[in-house]
């Protein structure tokens, strides 16, 4: 059984997916860490996002895997663990921006498909339940207003004791938005059968819990 959920930047898909995966014992799947790391190797190689034809090339020598640390997802790229540095705001961007070329997202939804295919997921993303699991038994579309997601992840950043600025924050998640949205392979967008849910006056266990009934309802839980 997989459970798949999309939504835009900062809509707080991992945090809820993690929560959930948890509690009902099945394998959290975040897909933009895969994303991330490829956009990594591009980075530590000065290779240009809008250079298609060197990206195309540089994929074939990425190997990106993952594994689980006391539950905890990490991503491994050609055998380094790199969880911790595909966290910068500046590898997110990149990893948008890689993320429109059908040779990048043909490698990974492959690696995506298979690890669902072995376990129950709980799998966050962008395409999830548009493209890399159409089957899936629960389907979520995430959102919440811009302004709410910025301010959280701005709050985030804060609580790490990150220098931050609110309007570069919500600046960089409109672009991001706007390019996952309007890319021609797979887009961001709301699977027919998804449920939407807009979490800007939901807490997390507010959110946590309309999914559950979801779920319920879909008899998954
Ligand atoms: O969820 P995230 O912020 O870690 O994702 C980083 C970028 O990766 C996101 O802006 C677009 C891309 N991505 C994607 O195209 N498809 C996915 N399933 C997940 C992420």
């Amino acid at each position: 059984m997989n459970i798949a959920i999309d939504g835009p930047a900062g809509a707080g898909k991992s945090t809820i997916a993690k929560k959930l995966a948890k509690e009902m014992g099945f394998v959290y799947v975040d897909t933009g860490a895969m994303y991330r790391a490829m956009a990594l190797y591009f980075l530590e190689r000065n290779i240009d996002a809008a250079d298609e034809s060197e990206i195309c090339a540089a994929v074939k020598n990425v190997e990106i895997s993952i594994c689980y640390q006391g539950g905890v997802q990490q991503v491994i790229l050609n055998g380094e663990n790199v969880s911790g540095k595909i966290r910068k705001e500046e590898v997110g961007n990149m990893a948008s921006a890689v993320s429109v070329y059908p040779d990048v997202r043909k490698k990974l939804v492959a690696l995506q498909q298979k690890l669902a295919a072995g376990a129950d997921v709980i799998m966050d993303g962008r395409d999830i339940g548009t493209c890399v699991l159409p089957d899936a038994e629960v389907k979520i579309y995430l959102t919440a207003s811009e302004s709410a997601r910025a301010k959280r992840r701005y709050d985030e950043l804060k609580e790490k004791g990150a220098e931050c600025d609110l309007e570069a924050i919500q600046k960089d998640i409109k672009d991001r938005d706007y390019r996952d949205m309007h890319r021609e392979e797979s887009p961001l967008k709301q699977a027919e059968d998804a449920v939407l849910l807009d979490s800007s006056d939901l807490t997390i266990e507010e959110t946590v819990e309309k999914i559950r009934t979801v779920c319920r309802e879909a008899q998954m839980a």
